[in-house]
């Protein structure tokens, strides 16, 4: 008998390492199913997941740059893919396809459960207006945070995001010296060329959590400053990837994986 099909479908997509997670989570939950890595060229995603479809799969992740471009793929969105205007997780029904964005509370679940850091009531900084901050702040907000405080390279981005989400306190360009935050993410993709956003001295040294959303084999740019500066905790995006793929296996499959033994297997890999 042929086994349920999902895949992961991105451009470049040969370093993702959901295959492994969801492979991992299979196992664990007595699930029958294969997970592969599909490359779809930059002008052919819609062609790539119909040809994916045709043979039978029911569902994939997304990753960059089709999120937004499988949101408007979808037929139909869960609440939470709606208001981030992105989805990283489709579910291919009978004649409809379900969107659904579970990066927000992937990020969630990573900071309270495995780091055990709240983030009810703190101040916040969050770094980037892209795609990868638009996908997480909604589920951000609804965690209550005292303030959240968007700065982007681009004034006009951060502003225009703000503008989204009325929830946003500020949305500026820059940092000011001496200011004070609790918990800082980095959701810009600067480290991906071996760069970190502008930091003064200091931020992260008084930040109780540094957050990565990108992570890689070493220490990513940002960790690399966090650590320097002497952040209390420093964390990279490999736990939001598990946290976002148990998301989706839940989903898909009904069943949410126990997610600390795959990370353990993961950042041992
Ligand atoms: P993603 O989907 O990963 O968010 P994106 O939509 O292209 O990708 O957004 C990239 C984000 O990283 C933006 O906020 C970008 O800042 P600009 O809006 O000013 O372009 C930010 N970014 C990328 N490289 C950066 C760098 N070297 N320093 C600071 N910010 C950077």
């Amino acid at each position: 008998m042929q086994s349920d099909r999902y895949a992961v479908v991105g451009n470049p997509i040969k370093h993702s390492r959901s295959p492994e997670i969801h492979s991992a989570f299979a196992a664990a939950t007595g699930q029958a199913l294969t997970y592969e890595r599909l490359l779809a060229p930059l002008e052919r995603f819609v062609e790539t997941i119909e040809e994916f479809r045709r043979v039978g799969a029911l569902g994939c992740n997304v990753t960059l740059p089709f999120k937004e471009q499988a949101y408007r793929y979808a037929g139909e969105h869960t609440p939470r893919a709606a208001r981030a205007g992105s989805v990283n997780t489709l579910k291919f029904g009978a004649g409809d396809v379900l969107g659904d964005n579970t990066d927000g509370a992937g990020l969630v679940a990573d900071i309270e459960n495995n780091l055990r850091a709240s983030i009810a009531g703190t101040r916040m900084l969050l770094l980037g207006a892209g795609g990868a901050a638009r996908g997480v702040l909604p589920a951000l907000l609804d965690r209550r945070p005292a303030q959240i405080v968007i700065v982007n390279r681009t004034a006009e981005r951060a502003r225009a995001l703000a503008e989204d989400f009325p929830g946003v306190a500020e949305a500026r360009d820059s940092l000011r010296a001496g200011e004070t935050f609790d918990i800082v993410i980095n959701a810009t993709s600067a480290g991906l060329a071996g760069e970190t956003p502008t930091l003064p001295d200091g931020l992260l040294a008084r930040a109780r959590l540094a957050y990565d959303m990108v992570y890689g084999r070493d220490d990513t740019p940002f960790a690399r400053a966090a650590r320097q500066q002497g952040a209390a905790l420093v964390a990279d995006g490999l736990g939001m990837l598990v946290e976002q793929a148990a998301e989706s296996f839940l989903l898909w499959r009904g069943i949410r994986p126990l997610t600390p033994p795959v990370l353990a297997l993961l950042r041992n890999g």
